[in-house]
């Protein structure tokens, strides 16, 4: 629970809204022109909470077999939520909450069948041109982004992923053609999402295999694809800037936060260390240059990074417009971990706090750590912030009267948004906008499970995609559309 210590406040023209990504909702996975991507390769697989990096582990021989796999196999983001078709119908309940904001990502796949064609897939195009219409018709602004996790099949199978360099100018293809043909509808853009999370995640974020680095230290060749995607970025910011001059191109990133497990020295030194791991690569992006900790590291690590003569400038003239960020959870880091318990999270443990409360997913929540994030984000960068992923992940269930009951989610929602008031009125933040993650159910990134869901809308489909795909309002609808209605004022629920 949060207190809020002043006045519920926002600014008048704050952008509510929702988040999704395109390789957790669209489905359609090889309708009208759409190229395979790595996320269509992701098997369901039974895992527990605390094992849960095994959905990470992928290797070759996964990717050969889901390249062969018939209709059978269970890949849950082929199906999706079936977004695809139900986009009309599904904005058309954004809008009744009462949406100023729609975040979503656009699939590389669906624009450029295979990242190398000249031309792009018309088809494709006009799936979004059409989808951004349906949101400017109900006075909804598109939130934009360019890369969330779904890196083109062809990166694995004809390059070595982000590793490969040549991946640069086809992002920069890809991405000219987004602000050509969308910038009309779209101000607000993003270019890669939870962009530090290569690290954590090599595959979904960078095409990147492990089993095909014998040759190298996988770790050398994440950092050598990271700083590809950051020349991406940058090229992608500079190229935007240009063609749309009104645009708001901003990055993204996991906003971790770690408290010192105790006072002890040790402990803080151990936390000041991750923390700063953690702001590592959108340090880049907002000042344009490798922070020397990161060189450091990297140089302590013995590995070399390949950077051509002109990726200075590059990094330099790509600086970012705003600063946004996923934020889920809080855990403890200690020098010494014997002995103590861990907490899960989409893809990092953490110390268990005493003093939180968990998900059933094990994550730890805390919307005091949300306007702690809020105000070290702010100091740090000077930009304006965007909350682009906040949300809880929860096993809701149809009751017999035909609706879904979530308290749980309206306090969350609830203790969030009190925090995001007092780091605006009390801490001075400036912060642009509040889109809550998985605003309708979809499938989990870290599980790929459906019954982890977000929404607060419900959709009938189970993990082995059994269902009707029906959407059912949530209690939680009704209150994020009060929350909306009256600007963060009236949290009653
Ligand atoms: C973020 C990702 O890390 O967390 C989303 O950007 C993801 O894609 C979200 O869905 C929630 O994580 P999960 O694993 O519960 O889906």
């Amino acid at each position: 629970m949060y207190n809020n210590t002043s006045p519920l406040k926002f600014p008048e023209n704050f952008l509510w809204g929702g988040a999704t990504a395109a390789n957790q909702i669209e489905g359609a996975w090889n309708e009208d022109g759409k190229g395979m991507t790595i996320e269509d390769c992701l098997p369901y697989r039974e895992v527990g909470v605390a094992d849960f990096t095994k959905q990470f582990a992928f290797t070759s021989k996964d990717l050969d077999e889901a390249l062969a796999a018939g209709p059978e196999a269970n890949y849950p983001k082929r199906r999706g939520i079936d977004f695809y078709h139900y986009y009309k119908e599904d904005i058309k309940m954004f809008a009744e909450m009462g949406y100023k904001v729609f975040r979503m990502s656009i699939c590389w796949s669906r624009i450029f069948t295979d990242p190398r064609d000249e031309k792009p897939n018309e088809a494709g195009i006009a799936f979004y041109e059409d989808m951004f219409k349906e949101c400017k018709k109900y006075g909804i602004e598109p939130l934009v982004t360019l890369s969330h996790y779904d890196p083109p099949v062809v990166l694995a199978t004809d390059y070595r992923g982000w590793y490969s360099r040549e991946v640069i100018d086809l992002f920069e293809k890809y991405a000219r053609v987004c602000f050509e043909r969308f910038g009309k509808y779209v101000k607000y853009w993003l270019t890669f999402n939870e962009v530090d999370a290569m690290l954590r995640h090599p595959v979904t974020s960078g095409a990147l295999i492990e089993d095909r680095f014998t040759d190298m230290p996988f770790e050398q060749a994440i950092y050598q694809a990271m700083h590809h995607q950051m020349i991406a970025s940058a090229k992608a910011v500079k190229i935007g800037h240009e063609i749309l001059p009104d645009a708001q191109i901003g990055c993204m990133m996991t906003k971790l936060c770690f408290y010192p497990f105790t006072c002890k020295p040790e402990d803080n030194l151990a936390n000041q260390q991750r923390m700063r791991g953690i702001y590592r690569y959108v340090d880049i992006q907002v000042f344009g240059e490798y922070p020397r900790y990161l060189l450091k590291e990297i140089e302590n690590k013995g590995y070399t990074i390949q950077m051509a003569p002109e990726d200075a400038q590059i990094l330099k003239d790509g600086c970012v417009d705003f600063v946004s960020f996923s934020y889920y959870m809080t855990s403890c880091m200690a020098a010494n971990t014997e002995g103590l318990d861990m907490a899960p999270g989409n893809t990092v443990n953490g110390v268990k706090n005493p003093y939180l409360p968990s998900s059933e997913w094990g994550w730890q929540t805390d919307p005091t750590g949300l306007r702690i994030s809020l105000v070290e984000l702010y100091d740090r960068y000077r930009k304006p912030l965007f909350i682009v992923e906040n949300g809880l992940g929860a096993k809701d269930v149809v009751a017999e009267d035909g609706k879904v009951h979530d308290p749980y989610r309206c306090e969350y929602l609830r203790d969030h948004v009190k925090a995001m008031s007092d780091a605006i009125n009390e801490d001075g933040v400036e912060l642009w906008g509040y889109t809550w993650w998985g605003c309708i159910d979809l499938v989990s990134e870290s599980t790929r499970q459906m019954s982890k869901r977000y929404g607060f809308i419900y959709v009938d489909v189970d993990d082995y995609g059994n269902g009707t795909f029906k959407r059912i309002k949530k209690d939680s609808f009704d209150y994020y559309k009060q929350v909306i209605e009256s600007n963060g004022e009236n949290l009653e629920y």
